[in-house]
């Protein structure tokens, strides 16, 4: 059965697909277009893509590796022109560049494929399909070589200087960019998550084991190009603290100066998602994705100011400069009622620009926060991914995608939030704030999705009991313009053994529950994005690490451009996989 009603974006759901499929999948009536490509030039000059002879300089102007983060912004009221706006999560080299290529252009290409793209995006009339403007006015590429402004409690502080900034307060570059936002002033927020993979630490420091930073890790080398990856410096140990915060950055703006966040705090930070408190001040929630890590919350000090005035863009664009960080307590209310629900608190980080954790500075709470966190006793989750809140009913969805570690030995039991051994579906979290207030100190909480397939045991979808798509490992959510649920995944290939996709869910009303499957990801993908322009009869996905398990020589996928190995590839095509940016519109 289809979805019924207004909707534009009616659906026969698809079935589980095979990992074997090489490719979009989409409903009856549906087809899917690439919009941009990994290494699709974006910047007046840039070269076409050349794989076989990637360099840094190329790189830079076109689109980076493994989207994530998307969001696609009209900037017209005919709906013929947009901005893209996406993150660059992580680099995957084995798959990327030719045996044999010189090691410090492949460190310095992969530099200029982490980051951001900021591109425009032009179509003929609604409900067609969008294309790019190569080299447009508003395209950038923002790299681990652009210069960010370090603002908030911690912008200078000592723990922030290294030699090539005595300041503590401007910091080239940003990376692991995973998840994000857009705000209702324009700009764009981004997580910058697993960044402790990069640098070689002292492995000693317990506030860095909590980081995992380690002696171990750089398997990258940067350190042998730039020192700045080497925290076992003094020159350079505090380069670690200057990533893992929530970076701002303003598209329509491509000479704006990107900000990091400091008063949000430090953490592997999935993304951040805003909404505006019926008192005007703005509310972020926020995901630290690890397992046993913590769900946060910033109040702005400030409150927005209405409008598109210059004096209220300058005002909005200072509003997550300054606020009160918390972090949640989930606590349940028992088993006996059948169901996994509660109510919490939001326990204070900090408050009016001071700290609120004994023995802890403001700045350290900010630059150590999972360890303040640590301090004031909040709940361990199972990895919270996307945390973001419907503007329609003010309710927060938290994407917890699973934790392998859950009851192991030495480690957390299950708890009413997170009730399963072992959690390899993972689970969805519905939050309400007291009396509507995203600023009140508590909320209730139910379970709304506990994911997996007819073999899981534990599963629920929301009380609803007729079929359902099997689904797993909730990583992004989005939101329709009926308040429906989108929710992508990323781990079904070894949680249920069918490939990652993309689920539109129903949260209120008779069908609350309802998971219908919308798309699948090619061979080794997962889903990211997500953008549901329903009314548009449009939903774009940003297909990151297909074929992520591949060599160069062994591609073990070929999506989007399909070129057989054998052959010559025209072109700007490659015959390995290129992450991508698709977009699904109606076919008939
Ligand atoms: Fe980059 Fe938490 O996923
Ligand atoms: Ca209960
Ligand atoms: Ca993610
Ligand atoms: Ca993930």
């Amino acid at each position: 059965p289809g979805t019924p009603g207004r909707s534009g974006l009616p659906f026969t759901p698809i079935g589980p697909t095979a990992v074997t499929v090489d490719n979009v999948t989409v409903p009856v009536g549906y087809r899917w277009d690439a919009i941009l490509r990994w290494g699709d030039p974006i910047l007046a000059g840039a070269p076409t893509f050349d794989p076989n002879n990637q360099t840094p300089a190329a790189q830079a102007g076109q689109f980076g590796y493994n989207n994530d983060y998307l969001d696609i912004i009209e900037t017209n009221r005919a709906g013929t022109s947009a901005l893209l706006v996406c993150n660059h999560e992580y680099t995957n080299e084995g798959i990327m560049f030719p045996p044999g290529s010189d090691p410090e252009t492949v460190v310095r290409t992969v530099w200029a494929a982490h980051g951001m793209s900021v591109v425009e995006l032009r179509r003929r009339k609604r409900g067609d399909a969008w294309t790019y403007v190569p080299g447009a006015r508003l395209n950038r590429r923002i790299t681990l070589d652009t210069v960010f402004a370090v603002d908030g409690p911690a912008a200078g502080s000592d723990l922030l200087k290294t030699a090539a900034d005595p300041t503590g307060r401007s910091v080239r570059g940003t990376m692991n960019n995973c998840a994000g936002g857009t705000t209702p002033w324009g700009t764009v927020l981004s997580g910058e998550e697993n960044f402790n993979q990069y640098f070689l630490a002292t492995g000693t420091d317990p506030r860095e084991a909590r980081y995992g930073l380690s002696a171990t890790q750089d398997a990258r080398g940067w350190r042998f190009v730039d020192p700045r990856w080497n925290a076992t410096t003094p020159d350079y140990a505090n380069e670690p603290h200057r990533f893992g915060w929530i970076v701002e950055v303003d598209p329509t703006d491509p000479g704006s100066t990107p900000v990091k966040h400091t008063a949000m705090g430090r953490f592997k930070h999935e993304g951040a998602n805003v909404i505006v408190n019926r008192d005007g001040h703005v509310v972020a929630y926020m995901g630290d994705d690890e397992r046993f890590d913590y769900v946060y919350r910033f109040v702005s000090r400030d409150t927005l100011r209405p409008g598109n005035s210059a004096k209220a863009r300058r005002h909005n664009l200072q509003l997550l400069s300054e606020g009160d960080l918390s972090v949640a307590r989930f606590t349940g209310d028992g088993l006996g009622d059948g169901v996994s629900d509660g109510t919490g608190e939001w326990l204070p980080l900090t408050r009016g620009g001071q700290s609120m954790v004994p023995g802890f500075t403001i700045e350290e709470v900010l630059v150590f926060t999972r360890l303040a966190a640590d301090a004031v006793q909040p709940t361990k989750m199972d990895r919270p991914e996307d945390v973001e809140p419907s503007l329609r009913s003010g309710r927060i969805y938290v994407a917890c995608t699973n934790n392998a570690d859950r009851g192991k030995v030495g480690k957390e039991g299950p708890t009413e939030p997170n009730p399963r051994n072992l959690n390899k579906d993972g689970h969805v979290v519905e939050m309400i704030p007291s009396g509507g207030d995203h600023t009140a100190a508590t909320f209730e909480w139910n379970l709304f999705l506990i994911c997996g397939d007819a073999a899981s045991a534990g599963t629920y979808f929301g009380g609803w009991t007729g079929p359902v798509s099997p689904i797993s490992c909730p990583d992004n959510v989005a939101f329709d313009s009926e308040g429906n649920l989108w929710v992508s995944t990323d781990g079904q290939p070894s949680a249920i053994k069918v490939s990652d996709g993309l689920f539109k869910v129903p949260v209120e009303g008779p069908e609350r529950g309802h998971v219908q499957q919308f798309l699948a990801v090619p061979s080794g993908a997962e889903t990211c994005g997500p953008v549901i322009h329903d009314r548009d009869s449009s939903v774009f996905v940003a297909v990151q690490h297909p074929g992520e398990d591949g060599t160069w020589a062994a591609p073990q996928s070929r999506f989007p451009d399909f070129v057989p190995a054998a052959g010559t590839p025209a072109a700007g095509q490659f015959a390995g996989p290129r992450p991508t940016v698709v977009q699904v519109t109606r076919s008939r």
